[in-house]
């Protein structure tokens, strides 16, 4: 793998042909996309990013917008010279994702939202996300990644190797970055409005067991994107792609194939 780092972001960058960029979640690193890098590196450019805050992208003071995010991958898309994209992002990463389609449609060939949402948070939630941001503060990372772990994957398979592979994955972010990530998500705005103007293929992905945002959330994505196409995969919860990467490959790779290469965007 390729680490270059540009503007403010490092990043995967490898393999030729048509870009897939990656987004992911919170807390992870772009080392959750890794058996997708694997798998489409041979027939794609794969651009995956650490988001500000995580990985080896630096984190910054204050709330860490979905906007400020979504700018960072845009200058960093202009740093590597790709043209428009295929963008996926993962919850978080589908926040991103869709501030990303607001600012920028024209760099978009196609949109992948994998278990994800377009509303804001309830008032209710906002609160949680600063209470938890202060914890954070006073205790350190482990706060979060105590209280996700449980949820991160579908409860019908339990796996207890798996279950340390996603701690260790996200053991690598910094109090900092969860910080800033879990202000800037209280605050995100609601993509909503957004949907209907979506004019680019589009592949809604989720797992049928996501504790975390509810099967029902991409449903709605994909009722309000005109054209989009939903996938739910069975035995997988919120971190389908890691989950089930088989299916969630050969999913997105039979969408892909779908798209011609010179499809207007
Ligand atoms: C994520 O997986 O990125 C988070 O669960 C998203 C969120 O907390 O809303």
């Amino acid at each position: 793998m390729n680490n270059l780092p540009p503007q403010n972001l490092s990043t995967t960058d490898i393999g030729q042909g048509r870009p897939l960029v990656f987004l992911h979640g919170f807390p992870f690193s772009r080392a959750v996309w890794q058996p997708q890098v694997d798998a489409f590196r041979s027939t794609h450019r794969v651009i995956a990013p650490d988001l500000m805050g995580f990985g080896d992208s630096e984190p910054q003071p204050g709330p860490i917008t979905m906007a400020r995010q979504a700018a960072e991958v845009h200058a960093l898309l202009q740093h590597l010279g790709t043209g428009p994209v295929f963008l996926i992002g993962h919850s978080m990463g589908g926040y991103v994702a869709l501030a990303f389609a607001q600012q920028f449609p024209g760099m978009l060939h196609g949109l992948v939202l994998v278990s994800t949402q377009s509303g804001p948070d309830s008032a209710e939630a906002a609160t949680g996300r600063r209470t938890t941001a202060a914890k954070v503060l006073a205790e350190g990372a482990h706060v979060v990644i105590d209280a996700m772990a449980p949820k991160l994957c579908a409860a019908s398979q339990p796996d207890a190797g798996r279950a340390a592979q996603v701690r260790a994955l996200m053991a690598t972010a910094r109090p900092e970055g969860m910080i800033g990530a879990l202000l800037g998500m209280a605050e995100r705005p609601d993509a909503t409005p957004l949907l209907a103007q979506i004019a680019v293929p589009t592949l809604i992905l989720t797992g049928a067991e996501d504790a975390l945002i509810a099967t029902a959330e991409s449903a709605k994505l994909a009722r309000a994107i005109p054209g989009a196409q939903l996938q739910v995969i069975a035995q997988a919860g919120h971190l389908v792609a890691f989950e089930q990467p088989a299916e969630f490959n050969r999913l997105l790779g039979d969408w892909l194939n779908q798209i011609r290469p010179d499809a207007p965007h």
